[in-house]
């Protein structure tokens, strides 16, 4: 018996299988940020997937980081935004917005000068691409404790915005290297304040904003991305008792709140197994699974990694990007589209909305 083809619910939304579509950044965002109707082309193709985790989608200029990356912070937007709500919606899926502040991930000329912000002003290494070819990461500027709340209400009102737009719900990411996940990480946090040093003190921005937007717009339709000890984007984050305390101190700080969910995403395999099914009793919700970049996710890995037990349901990234009808394929055992790496961050049409369905081909 297939346990990917097992319907599942998670918070307020009752999905049709045990897998859902990844947040897939793809740098196609219209004027202004703002989502076009080629992006809510892109995501109805793909309503399918039950649930969809929108590409990461700044809350503030400030947050902005790569090129034509959407945001939720003005009216154009919000307009854009429901272009993309309503399309999903007329095919019967469920559409969430992951925020992503990009933090030092940023170059100001990708969001018309606004300045870059971390929780320490730590560079970070390598290069990030700008209209005019890739530039170093902004030297960012470290907030004094008493702007930190006004960086949580941006994620307020990204939330209340995603909600205005008739999108279901929000995702707070807090992996992957982005700002949330620069406040955990010691190498990158080195505050000296109530938002630094121990676990406990590098974990309180992260659960701060996940109470506050839960708060906001009920925390049934609240996800949360976690990579403990994923070593991009600059972190520095190393397996140890650090490690497991940090993320134990997000994860009982949230766990009380009754989130749809915790969407993890780390190998299940020794030595981050012990962690994840920590995390994963701690929390007692329903868990989201991907084990990382390496392999594709395929139909047999989804079906492993439901059963480890670690996990209720199963992130799907590139297979999504290449197969609007992925659930489909997978249920008759069809071929499916290769993904092209080479059209995955920007540009038009092409490597977009142009994978064809298996009714199609
Ligand atoms: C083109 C691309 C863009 C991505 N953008 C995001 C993103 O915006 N937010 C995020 O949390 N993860 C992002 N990821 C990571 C995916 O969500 C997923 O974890 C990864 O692709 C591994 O899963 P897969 O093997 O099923 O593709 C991205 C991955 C790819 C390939």
């Amino acid at each position: 018996m297939s346990r990917a083809f097992e319907s599942l619910t998670v918070g307020r939304w009752q999905l049709p299988q045990s897998f859902v579509m990844a947040p897939l950044t793809r740098n196609r965002a219209g004027e202004g940020h703002a989502p076009t109707t080629l992006n809510a082309e892109y995501y109805a193709q793909r309503a399918g997937a039950g649930l969809i985790v929108t590409e990461g989608t700044a809350p503030s200029h400030v947050g902005q980081g790569y090129l034509a990356v959407p945001g939720l912070y003005t009216d154009e937007q919000v307009a854009g935004w429901r272009l993309v709500a309503d399309a999903v919606h007329a095919r019967g899926g469920v559409v969430v917005a992951q925020l992503m502040h990009c933090g030092r991930i940023a170059h100001a000329d990708n969001k018309g000068g606004a300045e870059t912000i971390a929780p320490s002003a730590v560079q970070a290494p390598g290069e990030i691409v700008t209209a005019a070819g890739p530039k170093p990461h902004d030297v960012p500027r470290a907030p004094e404790t008493d702007e930190i709340a006004g960086l949580v209400d941006d994620f307020v009102t990204a939330s209340r915005n995603a909600i205005a737009a008739g999108l279901d719900g929000v995702e707070v990411h807090a992996a992957n290297g982005y700002l949330l996940h620069q406040f955990l990480d010691p190498t990158v946090n080195l505050r000296d304040d109530v938002y630094g040093g121990s676990p406990e003190n590098r974990a309180r921005f992260v659960v701060e904003v996940v109470t506050a937007v839960a708060d906001a717009i009920g925390a049934d339709r609240v996800g949360l991305r976690l990579s403990p000890g994923h070593r991009f984007n600059g972190i520095g984050e190393e397996l140890g008792a650090d490690l497991t305390a940090t993320y134990r101190a997000v994860v009982d700080g949230v766990a009380p709140l009754g989130l749809a969910y915790l969407s993890l995403l780390a190998s299940p395999l020794e030595p981050l197994e012990s962690l994840v099914r920590d995390l994963r009793e701690r929390f007692d919700g329903v868990v989201l699974l991907n084990d990382g970049f390496g392999d594709l996710t395929s139909l047999a890995s989804v079906e492993a990694l439901l059963g480890t037990g670690l996990a209720d349901a199963v992130v799907v990234g590139r297979q999504w990007l290449a197969n609007p009808d992925l659930a489909e394929r997978w249920r008759q055992g069809a071929e499916l589209n290769e993904p092209d790496q080479a059209t995955f961050y920007g540009g038009g049409a092409e490597g977009y909305t142009d994978y064809p369905t298996l009714e199609a081909s």
